[in-house]
């Protein structure tokens, strides 16, 4: 039976989320890539065992997560049965519903029929009663926003989330969806969007100041860019990474030019005079931005969270810093901006 370190609330700080009172670790862990079937189970236990005693209570998962779809709930379901089910309350697990889940036209999107159904799978491969924050996982422009909205609504009034959270949405259609939810009596908890030094769309929307007017924390994923914002990928690809998988499609080896690799050692170069790895400054960037309640980390092995963790000991900035950083970032956003416009619209 596993016993959980004692000490594992002395290294973390816990802030809450918007204006609502639930905190969250400064450091949540995703589930997206290396936490299903795909990854021996010891590994994925050790990993998430790790991070709990570590003081990251927070998991994030989807009912897309891990190969097959659903592997990732269901690990960590397992992971809940054997060790951790005593620490259910010291647990904020999260899950979502929105991208393609099973064939048919009731397994993808935005209609009442699916996210009932989702979740209620979801919490079938959990073991769970409930998630603590459930979110509609991207916007769905063919289904009224008032009928997912008011789906939303339903499972909390059911019991079966506590929270209600939304990713992917951009500014106009996520206000939208927080004025029908406060209809119902729900406040948005969360927002989760893509963010990182090499994608800053959150920004030029004006996504963030409207999450703060409006009390809603933000959780941002992927914000080492799938592991672009580290020094792996400076002089090849290596076969263990995300660009180097065949069997992951989300990271092209193509987004690797030389122009971005000069501005990456021109960031490293930053980092080191910080004492920091480029990955541990990315993640420290990203905890830095407006409306962060906790920043998401993705990691394929233990050595990562290990790393990743002690960004916890330097998370501040000096304006000068951050001002090299901005020059440095702006170029690249620049650069990628009609990119990332095309991804996020279609
Ligand atoms: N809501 C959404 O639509 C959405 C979409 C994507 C992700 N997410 C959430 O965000 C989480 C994180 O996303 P992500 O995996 O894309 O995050 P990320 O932090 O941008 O990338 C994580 C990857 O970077 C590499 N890495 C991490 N730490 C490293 C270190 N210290 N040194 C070198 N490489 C390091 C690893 O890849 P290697 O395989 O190369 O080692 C790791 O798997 C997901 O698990 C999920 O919970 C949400």
């Amino acid at each position: 039976m596993y016993v959980a370190a004692k000490d594992r609330y002395q290294k973390m700080k816990y802030n809450h989320v918007g204006k609502s009172g639930l905190k969250l670790p400064q450091l949540s862990l995703g589930f997206w890539q290396n936490f299903g079937n795909e990854k021996p189970y010891k590994e994925v236990k050790e990993i998430v065992l790790k991070a709990f005693d570590n003081g990251i209570t927070h998991f994030d998962l989807a009912n897309n997560y891990g190969r097959p779809f659903g592997s990732a709930e269901s690990n960590l379901g397992r992971i809940l049965k054997e060790e951790l089910a005593p620490y259910r309350d010291e647990l904020v697990i999260s899950t979502k519903a929105g991208y393609t889940m099973w064939d048919g036209p009731y397994g993808d999107h935005g209609s009442r029929k699916y996210i009932m159904a989702s979740l209620d799978q979801s919490l079938n491969r959990l073991g769970l009663k409930y998630v603590d924050i459930f979110y509609h996982h991207r916007p769905d422009y063919d289904t009224p926003l008032i009928e997912t909205m008011k789906t939303l609504a339903d499972v909390v009034t059911q019991g079966k989330a506590l929270y209600i959270g939304l990713s992917n949405y951009p500014k106009d259609r996520a206000l939208e969806a927080i004025r029908i939810l406060r209809g119902y009596g729900v406040e948005l908890l969360i927002h989760q969007p893509k963010l990182s030094m090499l994608n800053t769309w959150v920004h030029d929307d004006k996504l963030d100041e409207m999450l703060i007017e409006e009390g809603v924390g933000m959780i941002p994923f992927s914000v080492l860019s799938q592991g672009l914002l580290t020094m792996k990928y400076i002089k090849d690809v290596p076969l263990s990474s995300r660009a180097g998988n065949p069997d992951v499609p989300f990271l092209n080896k193509d987004n690797i030019t030389s122009e971005l690799k000069q501005k990456l050692i021109e960031l490293d170069t930053i980092a080191k005079s910080r004492n920091q790895s480029l990955a541990q400054m990315a993640i420290s960037w990203a905890y830095n931005q407006k409306a962060v309640s906790s920043v998401l980390l993705g990691v394929s092995r233990i050595s990562q969270l290990e790393l990743n963790l002690e960004t916890l000991n330097n998370l501040e900035f000096s304006n000068e810093e951050l001002n090299r950083i901005q020059k440095i970032i702006k170029w690249i956003c620049i650069k990628t901006r009609y990119v990332i416009w095309f991804f996020f619209i279609f």
